[in-house]
């Protein structure tokens, strides 16, 4: 595992629990901060410290790497596994642009390496579960999505420093770094987006980037998809970021409702609506999705099976969220 910072703790936690399930061995943890890998190697029962992924490889030799480190690390990162034929499942955003992506995918295929990229909202239990009704065709054919998204962690002057100081800094935000994972599991639930008309905006002037806006995703089935983002406010929940907010998907055969506690609702049509009971971990991260995303990519890996989010299969999300950034700059409608 590489990188030790805050988001690789909830990784650290997932692969700690695979481990003690006898499902791999850990054998090293690597970080510029030799403190960090420290303490993260503390999670496993014999994992060695390496503050560089190159030694690291030609001293362990490992199947598979999990890759936790900033976007801008990525490409080199993943370029060392490549030559040395070496399986990555990467944290998301996979690179900074979308060019530098497609290079590093092209890498990773030309090398025959497996790339998983670890985007893990659409793991999340209510959506896993959203889109389980949906196969059963509980809802019909859909009509559309919305999401609005209110994790409330943007505002004044401190926004985001305590727990990711860097968001401060990127030019591009609300979209490229949060917003790729609505995108994606609209994508999951609703089908191919074909076309997107967006106004972004930045209100929180102590930041780069755009952090709020308005999305419009028009799918190949004819649905449409709303993602309605402001990470200033707030929504109705008792953690804001369990969910960052709340989801109405609606279809012929009624509206399920998503609210700020991972509890889902069913209203069928022109009946009451209803609490839709399933099962969920309020652990970890968003409902315990990281672990669910690892261990989906871990077994895909080694049974030879297509995952979700290959990297080629990420463009896509990628080559979307440029087609939002077009059409707000340019003030029109933007088809893929
Ligand atoms: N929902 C999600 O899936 C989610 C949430 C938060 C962050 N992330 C992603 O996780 C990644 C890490 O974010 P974070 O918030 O943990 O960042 P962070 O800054 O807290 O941690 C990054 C760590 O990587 C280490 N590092 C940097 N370059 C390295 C290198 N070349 N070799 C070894 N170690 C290196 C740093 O020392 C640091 O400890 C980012 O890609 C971020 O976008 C994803």
């Amino acid at each position: 595992v590489i990188g030790c910072g805050y988001f690789a703790g909830f990784h650290h936690d997932a692969w700690a629990r695979l481990e003690k399930a006898g499902e791999v061995e850990v054998i090293a943890v690597c970080d510029r901060d030799e403190a960090k890998a420290e303490a993260a190697a503390a999670h496993y029962s014999s994992a060695v410290i390496f503050s560089d992924l190159a030694a690291l490889i030609a001293a362990r030799k490992p199947d598979l790497v999990d890759i936790v480190t900033p976007p801008q690390t990525h490409a080199a990162l993943i370029g060392i596994c490549a030559e040395a034929g070496v399986d990555v499942i990467c944290q998301k955003p996979l690179a900074p642009s979308l060019e530098q992506a497609r290079i590093l995918v092209d890498r990773a295929e030309h090398a025959g390496i497996r790339l998983v990229v670890h985007e893990n909202f659409r793991f999340q239990p209510w959506y896993r579960e959203a889109q389980r009704l949906v196969e059963a065709g509980r809802l019909g054919r859909l009509h559309d999505v919305v999401f609005r998204m209110r994790p409330g962690d943007g505002q004044g002057p401190d926004a985001y420093l305590a727990r990711q100081p860097y968001f401060q800094q990127m030019e591009r935000f609300l979209i490229h770094e949060t917003g790729i994972h609505f995108i994606d599991t609209f994508r999951m639930l609703m089908g191919e987006v074909v076309a997107v008309t967006a106004v972004l905006r930045r209100l929180n002037p102590a930041i780069k980037g755009e952090d709020s806006g308005q999305v419009i995703l028009e799918f190949e089935s004819g649905a449409t998809g709303l993602l309605d983002a402001n990470r200033l406010n707030d929504h109705v929940a008792e953690n804001p970021r369990l969910t960052m907010g709340e989801m109405w998907l609606a279809g012929e055969g009624g509206v399920l409702r998503l609210d700020g506690d991972g509890g889902l609702h069913l209203k069928p049509h022109h009946a009451p609506e209803a609490l839709h009971p399933y099962d969920w971990d309020n652990i970890g991260f968003g409902g315990d999705c990281v672990m669910a995303t690892t261990r989906a990519a871990l077994h895909a890996i080694r049974d030879g099976t297509d995952p979700a989010n290959t990297g080629r299969a990420y463009l896509r999300n990628m080559e979307i969220v440029e087609a939002i950034y077009r059409s707000s700059e340019e003030g029109r409608r933007i088809e893929l």
